[in-house]
């Protein structure tokens, strides 16, 4: 979720301010992983290309300006299934296409459901989702997971606002397995935060709702991780800020891993402007020092497809026809680095690249 100048908009839907950008650059850093901070390990995601046809089946307002669709598929019988933390990619009829998290049942083989919130200062794709009714038809791509969900005895489960949608499952799957689990469920205020009925149905020893306007403050992330049962694996999803209290403040706590999930672009750090010639479409654009080419290419392609924006999944390959690239991505060997770059982080080394797009 990416709002304009391609500062990124909070899971509320707030713009942040540069002073905070300026913060959380300094806090992240240049490239990194942003799941497994802890296990150190990535999780290669498949990419999925096979594109499923679906109908509106339902829409829902779940809080305010939050809607839940439920979606089945056009030609009737099974969905693919899928696994707590999965997505899918949704090209709407305007031929944008948005990543949401898959928040239902993954036992209904009928029906996925996903939950949006309307960015104002968005790039139009919530507001485009909010428009949707039901009949409208839909094309997905996926499911894949980016967030995968392991198997554990103990978790804390940290979902701030929208970022409850991939934890949702992931809850109610640990709840099945008899596990012992906590969620603690932040947001700006308990209008705001989505699915308040489903949540209200878990137990509620184990669930904490904490919406800022009761609590005068977010919490800080001593104050979110003091939840976790010992030893508990964490998986969170939240806007930015929330994530990198919890990273900072994890030493100190009694947990194990953590896994987290951000659906804003990461921040660009130490970019320099270039310049990309897209051969296929004669389309000319410069990338600016704070912006990805991905971000930039999909203002006029918006059908390029992107999966993580980090540099791990492999979506968003592109064949580079001439220009040195400065690589910034987990998944290329030296040999594929030869002619193809990730571009939702790697840039131009030499001020310009040529693309087969
Ligand atoms: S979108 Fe995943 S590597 Fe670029």
């Amino acid at each position: 979720m990416t709002g304009k100048l391609g500062l990124p908009a909070d899971l509320y839907g707030r713009r942040r301010a540069d002073r905070s950008m300026r913060v959380l650059r300094a806090l992240i850093g240049g490239t990194e992983w942003i799941r497994n901070y802890r296990a150190g390990r990535r999780h290669p995601v498949t990419p999925v290309d096979r594109d499923l046809a679906v109908l509106v089946d339902e829409v829902r307002e779940v809080a305010a300006d939050v809607v839940a669709l439920r979606l089945r598929a056009a030609g009737g019988g099974p969905l693919p299934a899928w696994q707590p933390g999965a997505h899918v990619d949704v090209l709407l009829p305007s031929g944008r296409m948005r990543q949401y998290s898959l928040c239902g049942d993954p036992a209904d083989r009928g029906h996925y459901r996903i939950a949006v919130r309307r960015l104002a200062d968005g790039g139009g794709g919530s507001r485009e989702v909010h428009g949707l009714r039901p009949g409208d038809r839909l094309t997905l791509r996926g499911p894949r997971n980016a967030f995968p969900f392991a198997t554990a005895e103990r978790y804390l489960f940290l979902a701030g606002g929208i970022g409850i949608t991939p934890i949702l499952p992931m809850v109610r799957a640990a709840a099945a397995r008899g596990a012992d689990w906590r969620l603690v469920h932040t947001g700006r205020t308990r209008e705001s935060m989505p699915f308040a009925a489903e949540l209200a149905r878990l137990d509620p020893q184990r669930v904490w709702i904490r919406p800022d306007t009761e609590y005068g403050i977010p919490a800080s992330g001593a104050e979110l991780l003091e939840h976790a049962p010992s030893g508990a694996s964490v998986y969170c999803c939240g806007p930015v800020p929330m994530i990198t209290g919890v990273r900072i403040d994890l030493p100190g706590a009694d947990v194990g891993a953590l896994h987290f999930e951000r659906f804003s672009e990461p921040p660009v750090t130490g970019g320099a402007a270039f310049g990309v010639q897209l051969a296929r479409s004669g389309i000319d654009l410069q990338v600016p020092a704070d912006r990805s080419a991905l971000s930039v290419i999909r203002e006029r392609l918006p059908q390029v497809a992107y999966s993580c924006r980090q540099g791990f999944c492999g979506t968003c390959r592109v064949r580079v026809l001439s220009g040195e690239v400065e690589h910034r991505d987990h998944v290329l060997t030296d040999e594929e680095r030869e002619q193809e770059m990730m571009i939702c982080v790697s840039r131009s080394a030499g001020g310009r690249v040529r693309l087969d797009l």
